[in-house]
């Protein structure tokens, strides 16, 4: 049997989950929702990202699916319980999981605004080490520079190393790559974080999750062979995201417009 599984984020920040799950699992099919019109969740309120997690959690229920993937730290860190209260297939999410990859004591996190204020990272670890040291960092430009392709820049460098400076003045032993579009250019993290520290992509431990919840064995899979049968839908945009699925995944795609139920919910 072949599982379809749902992705979700609010632009290409879940390539990297996907890609990552592609890796361990060559055997699913996917819908791959980027709430593009919304972009970026990071800087939105607690409400908001409730708000958007339940309309999304209402929109993947009419699909045929046989797990969610959280795609998107911000919606893991704010609204986890919403996506699990109003889907009715199994979760998989990746603060969740990212514990399974955690063997360091003093931890950097990098990550979103609004997952940052959230705390979720800190309380997550310190649930399992409550000795840990955890410094979380939040990067509001990170997103925008990613989204438009234009990172390669000194001066978005410069960015990028001053932030990692208040993580590394602490004497963290690890960073957490806390928001699913810093993946994406994790050649940038490689050139700047020393050596001795160790950088950890939650969605690697993900992807070991699901190993006992798809009906297929994993199997290593070649990036160059992506699986084809991925559905792409975005809420704006279409024709800028079919240029990124090109450029991040090398597929070419007919990207669908959708329209999220805008019903306000109050939690
Ligand atoms: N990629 C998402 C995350 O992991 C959302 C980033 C954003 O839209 O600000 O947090």
């Amino acid at each position: 049997m072949k599982d379809r599984l749902a992705f979700f984020d609010s632009g290409i920040g879940g390539f990297s989950v996907l890609k990552s799950i592609c890796i361990r699992h060559s055997y699913f099919s996917a819908v791959y929702l980027a709430d593009t019109a919304r972009i970026p969740y990071g800087s939105k309120t607690y409400s908001e990202i409730r708000d958007i997690a339940f309309e999304i959690s209402q929109w993947l229920s009419h699909q045929e699916i046989s797990a969610v993937v959280v795609a998107c730290n911000t919606t893991n860190s704010l609204a986890l319980d919403v996506i699990k209260k109003y889907s009715s297939v199994p979760v998989f999410d990746l603060i969740g999981s990212a514990i399974d990859l955690i063997r360091e004591s003093r931890i950097g996190v990098l990550a979103t605004p609004s997952t940052v204020a959230s705390k979720a990272y800190t309380n997550q670890i310190k649930s399992v080490n409550p000795y840990a040291f955890v410094r979380e960092e939040a990067c509001p430009e990170f997103v925008p520079f990613i989204e438009s392709g234009q990172f390669d820049l000194l001066w978005f460098k410069n960015i990028v190393s001053n932030h990692l400076e208040n993580l590394i003045s602490q004497n963290i032993e690890a960073i957490i790559l806390g928001c699913t579009h810093y993946p994406l250019i994790k050649p940038i993290f490689e050139e700047l974080v020393p050596s001795n520290i160790r950088l950890i992509d939650p969605a690697d431990a993900l992807s070991k999750r699901l190993d006992s919840f798809l009906h297929s064995p994993p199997s290593e899979m070649d990036l160059e062979n992506l699986p084809f049968d991925i559905q792409f839908m975005v809420t704006s945009d279409p024709i800028g995201f079919s240029l990124n699925t090109k450029k991040w995944l090398g597929i070419n795609s007919k990207v669908e417009v959708v329209s999220l139920r805008s019903k306000s919910c109050v939690f």
